[in-house]
């Protein structure tokens, strides 16, 4: 159960993370099970040394993960905080004395009127990086837009696979940040493989640390019974979700983040206004294979013939990581549904047309997850609900999930990161990437999703109106 007992701080995350736990433990053992037979079949004698990878103990070493990344790329992986910039400056300066002893106080990371200048500057300016050497935005070309908060080190591999991937030299890559940091903002400019532009969530808890939507001190605590809260006249007494708990600000900003950078994207910024192609949403702790490009435009292409009435593609799926290379060019098609299909998902302007004609219905849903709110606009408001089409070998991944279930274990280890490697690895080995065609198989059966009330967290009108608000198209 998604109930709000078991609320965890997560920056921009989708909702699977509660259940992988179980879920990764059954698929390990099934896997073992499928993997052993398939080997009694000897599927793989065409390529060496195929089954033992699978056994081997992954090597997570920062060394290792170093060495399956080009050299170029390292640039990326390399941390490089301006402190450190600054302390090196000085020591390599050596005689510099005056300047080492006042080191501490060189850099100062920006005050909220900075940050909010700054922001304010980036979103008006809407520059584009690299333009003047990857040409203009063609109107088909993809967009792919990354939901960033603070989690750099993730950002980092993100960027890494998405420099190695077929075609990146001709998307524009829309990095929409929640935090404003400068480290951040050194990495994401430091990109020099396709045009890139940041877009910045004005409404912040950042830069509205005492305020709506932050937490306003004199907001009801979250487990305030109603009378109460009525009694000491807090700002939102009178509105409760659905199990009777106040708003969280945490908890809000991700779902208020995912809507402003869509209808940013599709309605606001002017280097999209006649764009017709895909965007591709992804987020700070995902991980591309370098045909990911090359499978969705398969995909969109083969719409018509395979799936007229899919309108959102998936690339990312779950479960599947290890059986990745016995799916290379199958596809699916079923209904959208929020917890399997809300990594690496791709729509266009026609879909998002009529998502947003529900705003109301996004924005008023008792719910503070954004995919749980986008499958109860599909299933209670569009007329054509959202019918997906998903690559079974899953082109991206999910590389954070550290955060979560592994807190007393190192996860700098970085066990996720090389066990996607090395899947890809072996999928690139095999020639499983780059499918020459896609063949549909038979959707597995689902269950009947059966419509829930929301998960809560979303009751306060405010929030409803802010949601509206974002709404507006100021192109
Ligand atoms: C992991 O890889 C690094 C660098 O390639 C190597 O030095 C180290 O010995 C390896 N460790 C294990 C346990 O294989
Ligand atoms: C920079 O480094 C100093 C000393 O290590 C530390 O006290 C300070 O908090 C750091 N500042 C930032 C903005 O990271
Ligand atoms: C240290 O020296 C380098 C080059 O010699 C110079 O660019 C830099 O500004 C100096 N840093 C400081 C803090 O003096
Ligand atoms: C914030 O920083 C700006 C520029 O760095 C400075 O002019 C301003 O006085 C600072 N404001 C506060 C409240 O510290
Ligand atoms: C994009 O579409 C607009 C409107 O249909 C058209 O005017 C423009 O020339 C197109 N741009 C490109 C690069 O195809
Ligand atoms: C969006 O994709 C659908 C097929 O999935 C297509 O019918 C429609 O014309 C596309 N919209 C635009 C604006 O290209
Ligand atoms: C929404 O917009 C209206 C009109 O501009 C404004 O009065 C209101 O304060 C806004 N609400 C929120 C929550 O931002």
């Amino acid at each position: 159960m998604r109930g709000r007992r078991i609320l965890i701080p997560l920056p921009n995350t989708g909702s699977m993370y509660r259940k992988r736990n179980t879920y990764y433990m059954r698929g390990i053992i099934f896997m073992a099970i499928l993997i052993f037979l398939f080997l009694k079949l000897q599927i793989f004698t065409f390529y060496d040394n195929h089954d033992s990878v699978l056994m081997e103990p992954t090597n997570d070493s920062v060394d290792a993960i170093m060495s399956m990344v080009p050299s170029v790329l390292h640039k990326f992986l390399t941390p490089k905080t301006r402190n450190q910039t600054l302390l090196s400056n000085l020591l390599h300066n050596g005689s510099n004395l005056i300047g080492a002893l006042n080191f501490v106080d060189l850099y100062h990371p920006p005050n909220i009127t900075e940050i909010n200048r700054q922001i304010a500057k980036y979103n008006d300016m809407q520059l584009v990086l690299n333009e003047y050497t990857f040409g203009p935005l063609q109107n088909d070309s993809v967009i792919i837009v990354v939901q960033v908060h603070t989690r750099i080190t993730y950002l980092r591999h993100l960027i890494v696979s998405l420099a190695q991937a077929h075609d990146i030299s001709r998307v524009l890559l829309i990095f929409s940040h929640d935090y404003y940091d400068e480290d951040i903002n050194d990495l994401v400019q430091t990109i020099d493989f396709c045009k890139v532009m940041q877009i910045f969530y004005p409404y912040s808890i950042q830069t509205h640390p005492n305020e709506f939507p932050g937490i306003d001190p004199n907001d009801c605590p979250r487990d305030i019974k109603k009378d109460h809260a009525i009694i000491r006249k807090c700002n939102n007494a009178l509105y409760p979700d659905l199990y009777g708990h106040y708003r969280e600000a945490k908890f809000t900003q991700t779902k208020h983040h995912w809507w402003w950078k869509a209808n940013r994207v599709f309605d606001q910024l002017e280097i999209t206004r006649y764009h017709t192609g895909l965007v591709l949403f992804l987020e700070e702790d995902h991980y591309v294979a370098e045909d990911f490009l090359y499978v969705l435009e398969m995909m969109y292409k083969r719409t018509i013939d395979l799936c007229l009435q899919c309108n959102i593609l998936s690339l990312g799926t779950y479960l599947k990581t290890f059986n990745y290379y016995t799916y290379n060019s199958k596809v699916e098609v079923m209904p959208w549904i929020s917890s399997k299909h809300n990594m690496g998902f791709a729509f266009n302007r026609t879909t998002w047309n009529s998502i947003r004609k529900c705003a109301k219905h996004f924005c008023s849903y008792d719910d503070y997850n954004w995919d749980w709110s986008l499958q109860h606009v599909s299933q209670q408001c569009l007329r054509r609900k959202l019918h997906a089409m998903i690559v079974k070998g899953p082109r991206v991944f999910h590389i954070g999930e550290c955060g979560v279930h592994h807190k007393k274990k190192n996860c700098e280890s970085n066990q996720v990161i090389s066990k996607v490697q090395q899947v890809l690895r072996i999928a690139r080995k095999s020639g499983q990437m780059f499918p020459r065609t896609l063949t549909l198989t038979v959707a597995s059966l689902i269950k009947k999703t059966k419509l829930r009330k929301g998960n809560g967290g979303w009751g306060d009108k405010r929030d409803h109106e802010l949601c509206m608000n974002m709404t507006l198209p100021v192109r």
